[in-house]
């Protein structure tokens, strides 16, 4: 039996979108990706969302907003130690300085409590990240950056559908980016979405995916200055050539968008599905308790089901790379738990942390592995995925 990590619906509706697309000639951004926004926006409860080429672009674009409110070059960000390595990236390669915090073994996300001591007169925003759709403490992070007068960027990249304490992952930030890659729950292949409730920050974000460019107009809101812009002549000068920050170049096709509209209209059904998927394998994991731990989902809150952690705990008689290979030998596709970014990543070590300053993020690093919880597993599968385990379990101890 093979259990992917991932799938993609391409649903009917999409692929008559892709047709109408092409046949009308036009398939760089325009009314498809308008109307993905707008339904993307809705289903997060907030006023606003901007769609580009990756969920790495929307962190980057979300960070560069910043400089619009007086951030400089070289500020610092707040981030967990455990991540997909894109949310470090981001930070960097918008010109900021990442300052990573430790995360809590229960939850993988940052610990609330070490961020304070964090904060120094360069910082500028806290960007959690709900890691394997699982919510970061927004109420605490958000009255932390109240205090400190700084920005909140949610992550949510694996979080489409998480909630927490009353209110949806992406509602809690000044913003939130979004991955829209195709093992992600709602998806347009390749692709990212900002969501926010501030019109001034779309705009700017708007601006960004498109080289900095200047014009906000309601028809340039799809792609800013186009071809088709009113105002296109208003300086006495081609106004798609006036660039009013530094940008970016990550605008969303219809094409993708076509796929994105197809994948909302599923929605519900590959979310429910997703999250009967991941609940049931946490239930059965607890069978074998003395030897791994994962997430669990409080009263308070919907885990955004993106995946299924396992992680192997301290005394078990066998190592993460051991489980993982009679996993994938099996057919179950598994994908490490990412690693500690600071001091397991070489792209950071210019920074200068050293191994041991992230226990719990390293930990991770080194014992855990995801696995798939999408709409194409079912029953059949999690039973085979159960004992594939029980098996590995019997092999090890004797
Ligand atoms: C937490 C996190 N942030 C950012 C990203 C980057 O998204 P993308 O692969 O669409 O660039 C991912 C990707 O899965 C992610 O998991």
């Amino acid at each position: 039996m093979k259990v992917p990590f991932g799938t993609i619906s391409i649903t009917p509706e999409s692929r008559k979108l892709i047709n109408q697309a092409i046949n009308s000639g036009r398939v760089s951004s325009g009314k498809l990706v308008r109307e993905f926004e707008e339904k993307f926006a809705k289903l997060v409860n907030v006023k606003e969302a901007v769609a580009v080429s990756s969920g790495t672009d929307a962190d980057i674009l979300a960070l560069a907003a910043l400089y619009d409110f007086g951030a400089k070059r070289q500020d610092e960000v707040i981030v967990p130690a455990l991540s997909f390595v894109a949310t470090g990236n981001a930070v960097l390669h918008a010109g900021f300085k990442p300052v990573f915090v430790d995360i809590e073994r229960d939850t993988l996300n940052i610990n609330p409590e070490l961020i304070e001591k964090k904060i120094t007169r360069k910082t500028v925003a806290i960007m959690p990240v709900h890691l394997m759709g699982k919510p970061a403490k927004m109420d605490i992070i958000s009255r932390i950056a109240k205090k400190h007068k700084l920005f909140v960027i949610e992550d949510a990249a694996e979080a489409h559908g998480a909630r927490y304490k009353g209110k949806n992952a992406g509602e809690w930030g000044d913003m939130a980016a979004y991955s829209l890659y195709l093992a992600h729950i709602i998806t347009t292949v390749e692709g990212g979405i900002i969501t926010t409730n501030n019109e001034k920050l779309s705009a700017i974000l708007r601006s960004l995916r498109s080289h900095g460019r200047a014009c906000k107009c309601k028809v340039c809101v799809v792609n800013t200055a186009s071809e088709y812009c009113p105002k296109r002549f208003k300086y006495g000068k081609d106004i798609r050539f006036i660039f009013e920050r530094a940008g970016y170049s990550s605008k969303m096709n219809e094409l993708e968008a076509a796929v994105g509209l197809g994948s909302l209209s599923a929605y519900h059904e590959i979310i429910n599905k997703r999250h009967h998927n991941l609940i049931t394998m946490i239930k059965r994991l607890r069978e074998f308790s003395e030897y791994f731990f994962t997430i669990q989902e409080d009263k308070n809150e919907r885990i955004g089901p993106h995946a299924f952690p396992i992680i192997v705990k301290e005394n078990a008689p066998f190592n993460r790379d051991e489980l993982a290979t009679y996993l994938d030998r099996r057919g179950i596709d598994t994908r490490d738990l990412f690693s500690c970014m600071p001091t397991q990543c070489p792209g950071f070590s210019f920074l200068g942390a050293r191994l041991g300053d992230f226990p719990n993020a390293e930990y991770m690093g080194n014992h855990g592995i995801h696995i798939g919880v999408h709409q194409d597993i079912n029953e059949k599968h999690i039973n085979y995925i159960f004992s594939v385990l029980k098996a590995f379990i019997a092999s090890k101890v004797k």
